[in-house]
């Protein structure tokens, strides 16, 4: 087994220069932070940038830099200050991050924030190809690296990676107002396996790549053309242990005591986050001088400490959120402070974790009610310091964390009336309450921890590469491909069954628009011309349309899937006598769904009827596909009619008529010394069925399938069919 990669924007550790002189600090924010205590328990490095930038230093000072961390298994990657104002600055936090918090107005959408954002995760591939082994496991995390999976994967096609997202997936609504959100989706499709805090943001973004690169999906598991991706849950835990017994230490229970004296019996309400706009600072604030005007029986018996983490000084919009939350605490301590009692006590700096175990503990009530967070691993810590049980988390379901921690009192952050109702309400719980609905929460937090977190990503990572390899054995091999020729020139007759519309050409937006080239024509006329060769082209599209294309050639003809088939140079003949009085019954059905289907149209064949939904949107499209089947199964039972499911289409023609019957018609001609059928479409697998166990059957996909072998795309078929025609 080999070592984890783990590879994030930040490190554990950050570095500084003050004075002159540098600085090594432990970094803020949930993800450096919770990642830290399982990257220790394992084999693994870390890459990552260490907050610094190349033109702040000395030659002596990067190589320091280096040897330090390279102690502790981490390997820096350097920006120069053009790369931090464009990527980190820019990119991250001005796009990114905003958007992705359903700030848009707050979002800029700078070309030069993403060509440089580009560069970085470059620069990181380097990075990380230079350390990482074949046998490694590559997981990277968060919003600033999403374009890494992919570098990666052209750089290492082979490896393990895993990509995590601390912060929420927008729904696609939001998402689709960035310019490059293609390029980001595809950049995340490098990985293997994708993992998100809450289901939520998992269909957000299946909901995506749905509608941006028209991956299918099922059960978590994108078909993204010759690779399977897996997306699933994986709601990040805290280091349990290390919270709860951190309290028992003796400086923590020294700065309870101080913390306790200057407090005496008032009540505390506590309040931390990186100050961040995201986390509702101000609102929350709000909401507390509400409390105190309504309910001034309160007043010097409560305090609220709020600490705010400096966190990218450098973007406006953080400036403009420090004065209005300095503001904000000068005018309520003002409006209600009292000689020997100010409201909040505001701390504006970094707390090392000992100072934070000690207010987590001191607290009576925690407030956590950011605008939207992507998970919140504060309000987890807060409980899981409540030793004897008491205090009470006031949390809002606009955080990942809401979805586990239902035993909170549950808030919409943007409702002060409701907050500051919650906090009398927490204040005035009663003990047994406090207790009960906090040990329901720690028992979850210290089941589900962030050790478990992170194994449960990598176990389900290993078992997403495992899925991948048993797929890829029955990949057409550079070996069976050269049995399959031999096979193929050594028999002197041969017959081919080829589907066309995503076999032999990639599917379009408009069926009309899909017409073989130069090149498709040249292959299957070298074919065709051979005397040895029957090549029967099998397909549901109509017989004026397979005649216009194919015509003249020396090939056969099977259309509207299976009802008609052509004889080389003979006409065109149905299988059995068909009715289509049906039609009259059934279309008005399918006109209801056209109607209200924008994109979607019907085509009507000899024998048939198919409803077109490609052009459609997805996901309206997927219900009506459902509701049509399931109303037209009610409708065709007695018309002795069956309802086909293909790809994108639903078709109704009689029952019995597929492609496989229709292929029969060749294959019981003779004994045919090689057979090969290609599709791609589960209208094919009725074709595959007939096959005698000697033929080659090849599907075009990775979806399961009778077919033998898999080829991944129309290109693979045609270089195979050209390496045939060239016999
Ligand atoms: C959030 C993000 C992290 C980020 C952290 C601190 O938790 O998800 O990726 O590292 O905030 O922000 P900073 O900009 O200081 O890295």
């Amino acid at each position: 087994m080999g070592r984890l990669v783990i590879v994030s924007n930040r490190m554990p550790i950050s570095v500084a220069k003050r004075e002159g002189k540098l600085r090594f600090l432990p970094s803020a924010g949930g993800v450096a932070t919770g990642l830290d205590s399982f990257y220790k328990s394992y084999q693994s490095l870390w890459v990552g940038w260490p907050g610094i930038t190349l033109d702040k230093m000395r030659l002596e000072e990067i190589e320091q830099i280096g040897e330090r961390m390279t102690k502790q298994n981490c390997h820096p990657v350097f920006l120069t200050q053009h790369e931090a104002e464009n990527y980190y600055y820019g990119f991250c936090n001005k796009t990114i991050w905003p958007l992705f918090h359903h700030f848009p107005l707050y979002t800029s959408y700078r070309e030069s924030f993403w060509e440089t954002y580009e560069r970085v995760n470059r620069t990181f591939c380097e990075a990380v190809s230079k350390v990482a082994s074949p046998d490694d496991t590559i997981w990277v995390h968060d919003y600033q690296l999403m374009l890494l999976p992919r570098f990666l994967r052209e750089r290492l096609p082979e490896a393990s990676i895993g990509f995590f997202l601390h912060i929420p997936f927008p729904s696609f609504e939001v998402f689709r107002l960035l310019p490059w959100r293609k390029e980001l989706i595809e950049g995340l499709l490098g990985a293997d396996l994708i993992g998100f805090h809450t289901n939520d943001y998992v269909l957000h973004f299946l909901d995506s790549v749905r509608r941006l690169l028209g991956y299918e999906h099922a059960f978590g598991q994108i078909n993204a053309k010759n690779r399977i991706v897996k997306v699933d849950v994986f709601p990040m835990g805290i280091d349990y242990k290390k919270f709860v017994s951190a309290v028992q230490e003796p400086v923590v229970q020294e700065a309870i005591e101080r913390i306790r004296k200057k407090i005496g019996n008032r009540k505390v309400v506590l309040s931390i986050d990186r100050l961040d706009y995201t986390k509702g600072i101000p609102q929350r604030l709000e909401a507390f001088d509400l409390f105190l005007e309504k309910n001034p029986q309160y007043k010097e018996k409560v305090t609220l400490i709020l600490v705010a983490v400096p966190s990218r000084t450098g973007v406006e919009h953080y400036a403009q959120l420090k004065n209005r939350v300095d503001e904000l605490v000068g005018r309520i301590n003002g409006k209600h402070g009292l000689i020997g009692w100010m409201p909040i006590w505001y701390l504006y700096r970094f707390q090392p974790l000992h100072s934070l175990v000690a207010l987590y503990n001191v607290a009576d009530a925690a407030l956590v009610t950011p605008m939207r967070d992507g998970m919140n691993l504060i309000a987890k810590e807060f409980v899981a310091t409540k030793s004897d049980g008491r205090g009470v988390l006031i949390l809002s379901e606009m955080a990942g964390a809401a979805k586990e921690l239902g035993e909170a009192i549950i808030v919409n952050p943007n409702n002060k009336e409701e907050v500051a109702q919650a906090i009398k309400y927490a204040l005035r719980m009663p003990q047994e309450e406090q207790i009960e609905r906090n040990r329901i929460m720690q028992k979850r937090l210290q089941r589900y921890n962030v050790m478990r977190w992170g194994t449960d990503f990598l176990d389900a990572l290993s078992r997403a590469k495992r899925i991948q390899l048993e797929l890829s054995v029955r990949k057409l091999t550079q070996e069976t491909q050269k049995n399959l020729i031999k096979d193929y020139m050594e028999s002197d007759n041969n017959i081919m069954l080829l589907d066309y519309d995503g076999t032999l050409v990639p599917f379009a937006e408009k069926p009309q628009k899909a017409k073989p080239d130069g090149d498709l024509i040249e292959i299957v006329d070298t074919l065709a011309e051979n005397p040895q060769n029957e090549v029967v082209i099998a397909s549901g599209r109509d017989r004026e349309t397979l005649d216009r294309w194919f015509g003249n050639k020396k090939l056969s003809l099977i259309a509207e899937h299976g009802v008609w088939i052509k004889d080389r140079n003979k006409s065109w003949e149905t299988i059995e006598p068909l009715r289509d009085d049906w039609k009259k019954q059934i279309r008005p059905v399918l006109e209801w769904y056209e109607d209200r289907t924008a994109g979607s149209f019907i085509e009507e064949k000899d024998f048939s009827l198919v409803w077109h939904y490609r052009k459609a949107d997805p996901e309206l499209a997927s219900l009506r596909a459902r509701e049509l089947k399931d109303e037209l199964l009610q409708l065709t039972a007695n018309l002795n009619l069956g309802v086909l499911e293909g790809s994108k289409v639903i078709e109704i023609k009689s029952i019995g008529i597929n492609k496989g019957r229709a292929a029969l018609f060749w294959l019981s001609k003779k004994k045919w010394g090689f057979i090969l059928a290609i599709g791609d479409d589960w209208t094919d697998e009725d074709l595959f069925a007939v096959l005698p166990e000697s033929a080659y059957s090849i599907k075009v996909g990775l979806s399961p399938s009778r077919a033998k072998f898999n080829l991944d795309s129309v290109d693979q078929v045609r270089s195979l069919l050209k390496e045939l025609a060239k016999g």
